[in-house]
């Protein structure tokens, strides 16, 4: 494992007891992070706190405001201020235009995005009242574009891409910084629903967590990859919709979407 120095002291983590954020968690404990790790309630949870003395378990569900912010006052009485929030819970679920998965997407849009604010605003007050602080959220390379069979997925992903733009255009000069995260795909649980022979450019938690606490530490606005596919992604974004959805539709179509 990749030894890295960072300049945060206590890292909080949604969604740890997860592939990518329990990657994440673990690689921050090693280089000397305290971590605060957040999830519902698991033996997961509990089983990522014990493998490090730097990792402590603060269950909470992030689909309740109230919850999260007496997390975050029982977090910072327990181990000082919160340096980094990664708000890194979230969920998939498929999309088909003939049998609507109404609970679905309301439950991604709950988890992907009110999860997201939610922990946004138990953390930010103390972060603006110290003028310092440092927020992540996990967003996804397909929030960028509409793509066949992610309407639930790439719309709740595409909403946090334009909260963070909001909260990065409101927090200059607050002392308070804010990425977006938007990786491809990842070999986890998350997607085991998504056709393997759909997933383009696929790489493991490890490789994801790695790329991500590379970039972390300058607190960039915007951390993106494979660079093949944020390059296609984005090129396709900004051309017009005459051109760029049948692209898609071409591209997708290829792959038997
Ligand atoms: N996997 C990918 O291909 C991929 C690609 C790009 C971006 N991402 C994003 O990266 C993040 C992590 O993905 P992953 O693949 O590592 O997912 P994962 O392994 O399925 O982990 C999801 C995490 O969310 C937590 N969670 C779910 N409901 C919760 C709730 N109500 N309150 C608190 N925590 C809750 C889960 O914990 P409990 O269920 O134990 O509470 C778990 O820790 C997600 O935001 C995802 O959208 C993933």
């Amino acid at each position: 494992m990749a030894e890295q120095q960072f300049l945060w002291k206590l890292a909080w983590i949604t969604g740890a007891s997860g592939a990518i954020c329990g990657e994440i968690a673990r690689r921050l404990a090693a280089a000397g992070v305290t971590v605060a790790a957040t999830a519902r309630p698991s033996d997961r949870l509990y089983a990522l706190a014990a493998e490090s003395e730097r990792i402590g378990a603060f269950p909470a569900d992030v689909l309740k405001p109230e919850e999260l912010k007496e997390t975050v006052a029982k977090i910072e009485s327990a181990l000082g201020p919160i340096e980094l929030a990664l708000f890194g819970a979230g969920m998939y679920v498929p999309f088909d235009i003939r049998n609507i998965d109404l609970d679905g997407f309301h439950r991604s849009m709950a988890l992907n995005v009110d999860g997201v604010i939610n922990g946004v605003a138990a953390v930010l007050p103390s972060m603006l009242a110290r003028n310092s602080g440092h927020i992540a959220i996990m967003g996804s390379l397909f929030g960028y574009v509409g793509w066949p069979g992610n309407g639930s997925y790439g719309a709740s992903k595409a909403a946090v891409i334009n909260l963070a733009e909001s909260l990065k255009l409101e927090l200059e000069g607050t002392g308070v910084a804010i990425t977006i995260i938007n990786p491809g795909f990842v070999d986890t649980p998350l997607n085991a629903a998504y056709d393997p022979k759909k997933k383009l450019y696929v790489m493991s938690k490890e490789r994801c967590a790695r790329k991500i606490l590379e970039k972390l530490g300058g607190r960039p606005y915007e951390i993106a990859f494979p660079p093949q596919v944020e390059g296609f992604l984005k090129a396709v974004r900004f051309l017009p919709r005459r051109v760029s959805l049948p692209l898609i539709r071409w591209f997708t179509s290829r792959m038997g979407a």
